[in-house]
Order: C-alpha cells, then sequence, then structure tokens
C-alpha cells in the first residue's frame, strides 16, 4: 500500500530517513520512497510504500500525520475537466476498498461507513478552486465508496485529504490523531518548537546510548523531550533563564525517565565541567518574541563559547536559528572549534530559518 507522511516545510527527507530506518522490514521488504512533495510554506509529504502494518507510522516523531494513499490521479487538467478528473479518479480508484479496511483496523472503527469531511488543498495554477476539488472528493466519496457515508463539517470519523500539487492528486485517509503532532508534550509556550521539528534534530545529533546531552535554553523542553523519546542515554541536561519555561520544561518531562537534570540557568555561564558534554541541540531566540534582538548576536556569541567549553571533542552540536548569518558570525567569533556541517532549511512559526550542523574539534 502507498502512505503519505505529512510533516514541516523542509522536513521532508529527516521523515523518510526516520521512515526509512524505523518501519520494521520482517513481514516482506521495507519502506520504499515513491516521491515528496512540498505545499510551499505549509507541509512537505513523503510517500512511501509499504506492506507491513500501517500502525508503526504511528510512532514516527518526525512527521505529524499519518495517512494511507485511498486514490491518485495524474495529469490532471487546469481548467474546468480538473474537477470531473478527481472525481474519477477518486470514485474508480481500486485501492478505496483495501485503504477503508486498513483505516478501520488501524483507527478501531467498526462502522462500515459513517461520518466524513474532505480537507482539500491545491498548489499551482488551476482555474478552478480549492472548494472545487472538496466538492468532486465529497461527491466521490458519498456515491462510490463502500458503505454508507456522511459529508459533515467538523469531528468526523474519517477525514478524507485531498491534495493537488500541480497536476497530480493524492487522497488519503487520515490515520493519525493530534496526539501524534503533540508528542507527548502536555505543556507549550509561545516559542516553543513543534515536536517533530524537535525530533528532525534531535536525529541529526546520532543519538547513542552514553550520550551526555544538553539544551542550554531548553525552553518548554520540547528538544529534551525528543531527546528521552530517541533511546537510552546517560544523562540529559536542560535549563533555561526564565522560572516559567522551567516549570514547564518540569511538566513535559515528567514521564521520562533516566538521568535528568533540569535547573533554571543563565546559559552564558553553565554550570557544567569542560569537556563533559557529547551532544548538544538548541533553538536559539530569534525574533522579538523571546528577546531584544539587538542584544542576540552577543548572547549567540557567549552560548557558543560556553558550548564549546562544556563540549567533548568529537561531540555535535545542532542548532536551529532564524538567522543563521548571525549564528555564523558567532561562531567564527567565538567558537571556532565549532566545525561547520550540513544545513536544513525550515520554516517555524512562518519564518525562514536553519538547522545548522557543527563538530567540536
Ligand atoms: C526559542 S526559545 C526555546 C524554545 C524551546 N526549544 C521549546 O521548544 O520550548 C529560546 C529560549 O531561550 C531562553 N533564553 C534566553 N536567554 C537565555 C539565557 N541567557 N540563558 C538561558 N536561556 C535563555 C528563553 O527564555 C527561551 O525560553
Amino acid at each position: 500500500m502507498l502512505y503519505a507522511l505529512q510533516t514541516l516545510p523542509g522536513l521532508g527527507d529527516l521523515a523518510w530517513h526516520e521512515a526509512e530506518t524505523h518501519l520494521p522490514a520482517s513481514d516482506g521488504p521495507g519502506a520504499k520512497l515513491v516521491g515528496l512533495k512540498a505545499i510551499p510554506g505549509r507541509n512537505d509529504i513523503v510517500l512511501v510504500a509499504y506492506r507491513g502494518s500501517p500502525k508503526p507510522f504511528l510512532g514516527l516523531r518526525t512527521s505529524e500525520d499519518a495517512f494511507i494513499v485511498a486514490a491518485r490521479g495524474f495529469r490532471v487538467a487546469s481548467d474546468d475537466r480538473g474537477p470531473r478528473q478527481i472525481y474519477a479518479a477518486v470514485r474508480n480508484s481500486e485501492d478505496v476498498a483495501r485503504a477503508i479496511d486498513l483505516w478501520r483496523r488501524t483507527t478501531g472503527s467498526r462502522q462500515q461507513g459513517g461520518s466524513f469531511r474532505v480537507i482539500a488543498r491545491t498548489v499551482g495554477k488551476q482555474k478552478f478552486l480549492r472548494r472545487d476539488v472538496g466538492r468532486a472528493v465529497a461527491d466521490a466519496v458519498r456515491e462510490g465508496w463502500p458503505g454508507r457515508w456522511n459529508l459533515v463539517e467538523d469531528d468526523a470519523d474519517l477525514e478524507v485529504w485531498a491534495t493537488l500539487v500541480d497536476s497530480e492528486l493524492i487522497c488519503a485517509l487520515r490515520l493519525s490523531d493530534a496526539s501524534m503532532r503533540q508528542g507527548g508534550k502536555v505543556r507549550h509556550l509561545p516559542a516553543s518548537l513543534r515536536p517533530a521539528l524537535a525530533a528532525a534534530m534531535i536525529a541529526l545529533t546520532d543519538p547513542s546510548p552514553d550520550d551526555v546531552f544538553l539544551d542550554p535554553m531548553a525552553g518548554a523542553g520540547t528538544i529534551l523531550l525528543e531527546r528521552a523519546a530517541a533511546g537510552r542515554f546517560a544523562e540529559l541536561h536542560g535549563g533555561d533563564i526564565s522560572g516559567d519555561a522551567l516549570s514547564a520544561m518540569q511538566a513535559n518531562l515528567r514521564g521520562a525517565g533516566g538521568r535528568i537534570h533540569l535547573s533554571r540557568w543563565d546559559a552564558r555561564r553553565l554550570p557544567l565541567e569542560s569537556g563533559t558534554v557529547d551532544k548538544v541541540a538548541v533553538n536559539l531566540p530569534f525574533g522579538k518574541q523571546v528577546s531584544d534582538e539587538s542584544q542576540l548576536p552577543d548572547l549567540y556569541r557567549s552560548v557558543l563559547a560556553e558550548v564549546v567549553r562544556v563540549m567533548r571533542p568529537g561531540g555535535r552540536l545542532v542548532a536551529l536559528a532564524g538567522n543563521p548569518r548571525m549564528l555564523e558570525l558567532a561562531r567564527a567569533g567565538t567558537a571556532r572549534a565549532l566545525r561547520p556541517g550540513p544545513r536544513h532549511r525550515v520554516i517555524v512559526l512562518g519564518m525562514p530559518a536553519a538547522i545548522c550542523e557543527y563538530t567540536r574539534q
């Protein structure tokens, strides 16, 4: 069957890497990448062919939602033939019965039908509207899919997501609920990361069971929570200058096991011995939401110098910054021992940002 993973813009490759390494290959060949689509500024969609059970898709952390593809359409016309072609593709797809069956088994639904809603999205220059796509899909479901399906606005048993990217249609049934996006996080702060982005950063630290891990500006602790979810570690250290952030962090990490130390601290003077930390991941403050922008260059320089001090040679830093140029200037100023690696462009709170990888020399 074909599945679709939805993640944040820029994370498609990392979401695929997680799927490739985490989906079990025991009951057939492993997962195969079929395609990667972008809904600019909104989402990356990864199409994955997989023969095993859909359940492991729900445990992936770099994706926010998982779907099973019920129908696809190719060469959809951009004029008024488009909605008719979409109707035909969705109504006549040979994959619908199996997709509904797998959706039912994955979500525990016993019904032979029920309520459904359609979420339609378009990318490209079609001469018809997004709601025409929605209407074509809704008509096809009601008139052609097995079972009795009633269209509703909200709280549907089944969500049918129809995404038209230029001339290609992907019509998919949502398997996940909100819990996949929340990743176990119970408290959120205004500048807090989406868990999928934190999970992508953690994957780039190359987690290992003997890691001494640090997030020096941890906010609500999203990165720490994802490190705890990624497998064993030796020690987890996190802190923030704000008392509010510390209490959110404590609430979010309450259920995590292992040696976890959370503190209120100033990341420019960490209470940690030199050369003791293996991995650091940090979401540096950016924009006016969390800091006075004029102070950011100084803050970046001081924090990077402190990160270099506490890290072991060979350690890895993964930093998310809204202004990677400012980060590079800070590194060149006070942290030359950090060797720059790849950068990954992402969108955070609607603004362009970059995940930057470094190795401590
Ligand atoms: C972008 S937020 C981090 C958000 C976090 N990744 C999350 O998901 O909640 C940046 C954090 O840096 C903290 N911060 C700013 N200056 C600091 C300093 N000198 N020392 C420690 N934390 C600081 C802010 O209080 C804020 O919580």
